[in-house]
């Protein structure tokens, strides 16, 4: 049986030798726990869920299989990637969903914030059970869950169920084989497994996505306008050497134009406002100095590249009193 609790006198998993011994004993307890029986796993495509999915696929490589639901709120390329990694590289049962006009048709004229969010996380549990009932003889769910999620349940800060809400007809047992490390040590198994450091070193990122830095009612225009912002920006950042050391760094598009000049003529556009925090727990955080040069090329491309913006704006405000995400 599985380990449910990160035993006191477990070691920190911070080397490849390490992340070999863990990634060999939970493929004998996923084998023993699973036997032949099959396994569903939701695959967003972050650290933790990647990670659980490669770990499953050397463990029982085609009894998993991964539903991966493009909401239309994912960063540029990341889709792809998903595509990539899972089904080509690791040959993976990967079920891909575009479910983008399904969820941008919900959520059209919806400018509050945690209506926003309700409808992107009722929609994604509707699609993911879709996806489920249409699958026969699945017993297990597998799920991204780590131990500070185990710890912040205990201590009541929040609920750890990742696909949690699942409907009363679907029920399954759980699989958790990372849900006793550290976020630092999934990074270190990831990095074992042979993922891509874009995937295992990423940035966090929210649930609702993009959904909540095209801010008010979401348009299919300023949400490409947030996209292709915020790709300029990791780009510049990676080429800078900062991809690695800025805890969080992302673009945001507010619902209102101001007047501008293109091509010696006004223009009505948008703003895009730049985001870049430190933080340790992401219940304060620090503004990254970002040098001025830096900023003032990262304006020049997406003031020429991205359609529908004609300014760039850099938040210099801390948390409290902002908070790191603009809704
Ligand atoms: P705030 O904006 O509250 O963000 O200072 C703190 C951290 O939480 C992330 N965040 C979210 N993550 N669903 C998520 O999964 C959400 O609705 C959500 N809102 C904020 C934010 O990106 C930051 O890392």
């Amino acid at each position: 049986m599985p380990i449910l609790n990160r035993p006191e006198t477990m070691e920190r998993i911070t080397t490849s030798a390490q992340a070999e011994t863990f990634i060999q004993e939970q493929i004998v307890d996923i084998r023993a726990q699973v036997g032949d029986k099959k396994v569903l796993l939701a695959l967003s495509g972050g650290v933790d869920s990647s990670v659980v999915a490669a770990l499953l696929i050397r463990a029982i490589g085609k009894q998993l299989t991964c539903v991966h639901v493009n909401h239309g709120l994912l960063r540029k390329g990341e889709p792809e990637q998903v595509i990539r990694v899972f089904r080509d590289e690791m040959d993976a049962n990967l079920i891909y969903v575009d479910a983008v006009d399904r969820f941008l048709d919900k959520l059209a004229g919806v400018r509050d914030p945690e209506t926003k969010r309700k409808i992107i996380g009722g929609t994604f549990i509707d699609v993911f059970a879709e996806e489920a009932r249409k699958l026969e003889g699945v017993t297990f769910l597998a799920q991204g869950t780590i131990w500070p999620d185990i710890l912040e349940s205990e201590h009541g800060i929040k609920a750890h169920h990742n696909a949690g809400g699942l409907p009363e007809d679907l029920k399954f047992e759980l699989v958790e084989p990372v849900r006793i490390l550290f976020k630092d040590e999934v990074r270190v198994v990831g990095k074992a497994l042979g993922l891509p450091d874009s995937m295992v070193y990423r940035q966090p990122f929210p649930g609702p996505g993009l959904g909540v830095r095209c801010l008010g009612a979401i348009t299919r225009d300023r949400l490409e306008a947030v996209r292709e912002s915020d790709a300029i920006l990791r780009e510049e950042f990676a080429n800078a050497g900062l991809a690695g050391k800025v805890w969080q760094y992302f673009t945001i598009v507010p619902d209102f134009k101001s007047v501008g000049i293109k091509d010696g003529k006004r223009v009505d556009e948008w703003p895009v406002i730049l985001r870049a925090v430190n933080t340790r727990d992401a219940m304060t955080a620090t503004v990254e100095n970002v040098p001025f040069e830096l900023l003032s090329r990262i304006t020049d491309r997406i003031t020429h590249e991205v359609k529908g913006v004609n300014r760039v704006l850099y938040d210099l405000t801390p948390k409290p009193t902002g908070t790191i995400e603009w809704e």
